[in-house]
């Protein structure tokens, strides 16, 4: 969950005419959720809207939802809740719902909830401020129509006042993947490219406004540009060479990709792009062929395993991590183990595991949900286990290296403790945390925020780094 507080989008001058009013905007879920509130921002500063991380500050209040998996409706909806009496001290504000569980309800969400004014889906971002005035207006507005492919037009991201030094960019919007599981398909729609062009440029903003780092996000990048018209349509390998070739980019990730699409041309990439960061986020979900193709992933756990076998071969020190769902359905005790079996073999670098839930809609959500909770919750915990352990020997084989540390600033440690206090904080290529001391008038200056630096690590903890300027 992040609150939108930190974003600077508003700041500027105001329009005259309109009168000054507050939005608070609480982000849940992924990523793309994120940079969707970033544009949620940013479509509203020019009619005067200001952010706050006051609610009751607020004239607008958006949460902007997830519902990836389980309980993400009941958690909104306690939430709404939770800001409900608010309506009643101020006849002004405006309550909506956005993301993927209002693309998900639609109506039926006013219908539940009496007091909510407005309902809208990731594709109507952009007519949020009309929106928005017709709530005012009284009218209870939904607006979930998905966008026809031909007709979307992204909103170019701008550069946020306070630009940071790592920052994220969307490639790409939908999925037409068919993942028994997944809801994403239902929620994002059919896939949308941005257009190369596009992409560049914000890329070429950002770096201007002082980012150094960029991640390009899609639900599943490397089918990027399949759905694009024209003689001349790049492959997400070729944007990224486009990317890659952007003066003063120092770095360049991406995430998330699916393992079977164009994904020989992406593992060529490593090594040979100068900016691509050794690291790979590569959702396999079940160690199990069975699981797998029930899971709609099409692919085995032998050609998975190849493709890590071949960016390992491209890119030796390249640092891997991926999703596990566990207890799908009719997922066995030996399938199960066939999942842990996986994760010793591939040694990732970190892991997020899921207990699987039925998400409505989808075709898994038609089996029967066969394991019951306290066996998925033994199932998750097993997998966190053993993957503790090997992240854990992981992280020790960083001590005594000389690792690249972009800094982005202040560590979060620094205000805790005298010893902690001068402490930068940045991330290896790899995308691990490392905080080091510096001297009180270093920490200060401009002159390591957006720098690389050159760390000795000299400990490991569970999900960061500890060392001393090289
Ligand atoms: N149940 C559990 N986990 C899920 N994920 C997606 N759908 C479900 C579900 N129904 C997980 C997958 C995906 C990640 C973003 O969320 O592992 O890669
Ligand atoms: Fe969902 Fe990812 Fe599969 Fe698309 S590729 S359906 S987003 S799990």
């Amino acid at each position: 969950m992040v609150a939108t507080s930190d974003t600077n989008l508003l700041a500027g001058p105001a329009p005259s005419g309109a009168p000054r009013r507050y939005v608070y905007v609480q982000t849940f879920g992924c990523q793309m959720n994120v940079n969707d509130t970033d544009r949620i921002m940013q479509v509203l500063a020019p009619h005067n809207y200001r952010p706050t991380d006051d609610p009751a500050q607020a004239s607008l209040i958006l949460l902007n939802t997830c519902s990836v998996r389980d309980k993400a409706e009941q958690k909104m909806l306690s939430q709404l809740g939770r800001l409900a009496p608010l309506k009643e001290y101020n006849d002004d504000l405006v309550l909506g719902v956005a993301g993927c569980v209002a693309q998900q309800e639609g109506e039926r969400l006013l219908k539940k909830v009496p007091y909510l004014d407005l309902v809208f889906g990731p594709d109507h971002i952009a007519e949020l401020p009309e929106l928005v005035a017709r709530a005012r207006e009284h009218e209870r507005v939904s607006e979930t129509t998905f966008t026809k492919r031909k007709a979307f037009t992204f909103i170019e991201a701008e550069p946020r006042e306070e630009t940071r030094v790592s920052e994220f960019v969307t490639i790409m919007k939908g999925c037409d993947k068919v993942c028994s599981f997944c809801i994403v398909p239902f929620t994002r729609g059919r896939e949308v490219s941005k257009p190369a062009d596009a992409v560049v440029r914000e890329v070429e903003r950002l770096v201007a406004a002082g980012a150094r780092e960029v991640t390009v996000l899609g639900q599943n990048v490397n089918s990027y540009g399949k759905d694009l018209q024209g003689d001349r349509i790049p492959t997400f390998a070729e944007l990224l060479r486009r990317i890659d070739a952007i003066e003063g980019l120092e770095r360049l990730r991406f995430t998330t990709s699916h393992p079977m699409d164009a994904i020989d041309d992406l593992v060529a990439c490593f090594g040979e792009l100068p900016s691509l960061c050794e690291f790979f986020h590569l959702p396999v979900q079940s160690g199990n062929d069975r699981v797998l193709r029930e899971m709609r992933r099409f692919y085995t756990v032998a050609e998975y395993e190849e493709t890590v076998a071949a960016l390992r071969r491209q890119s030796p020190g390249i640092a891997l991590s991926t999703d596990i769902i566990v207890g799908f359905p009719g997922e066995t005790d030996a399938e199960f183990e066939d999942t842990l079996a996986l994760l010793a073999r591939v040694r990732y670098d970190t892991i997020f595991a899921f207990k699987y839930s039925p998400r409505p809609g989808t075709r898994a959500s038609e089996m029967d949900d066969t394991v019951p909770e306290p066996v998925k919750r033994e199932r998750l915990a097993r997998v966190l286990a053993l993957q503790d352990a090997i992240t854990r020997e992981r992280m020790e084989a960083y001590v005594g290296e000389t690792v690249e540390v972009l800094v982005e600033g202040p560590s979060r440690m620094a205000s805790k403790g005298q010893a902690a206090r001068w402490q930068l904080m940045g991330r290896t290529r790899t995308n691990v945390i490392v905080n080091f001391p510096v001297p009180l008038g270093e920490f200060w200056s401009d002159r390591w925020i957006g720098k690389l630096a050159r760390v000795n690590v000299e400990e490991a903890k569970s999900n960061s780094l500890y060392g001393t300027l090289a």
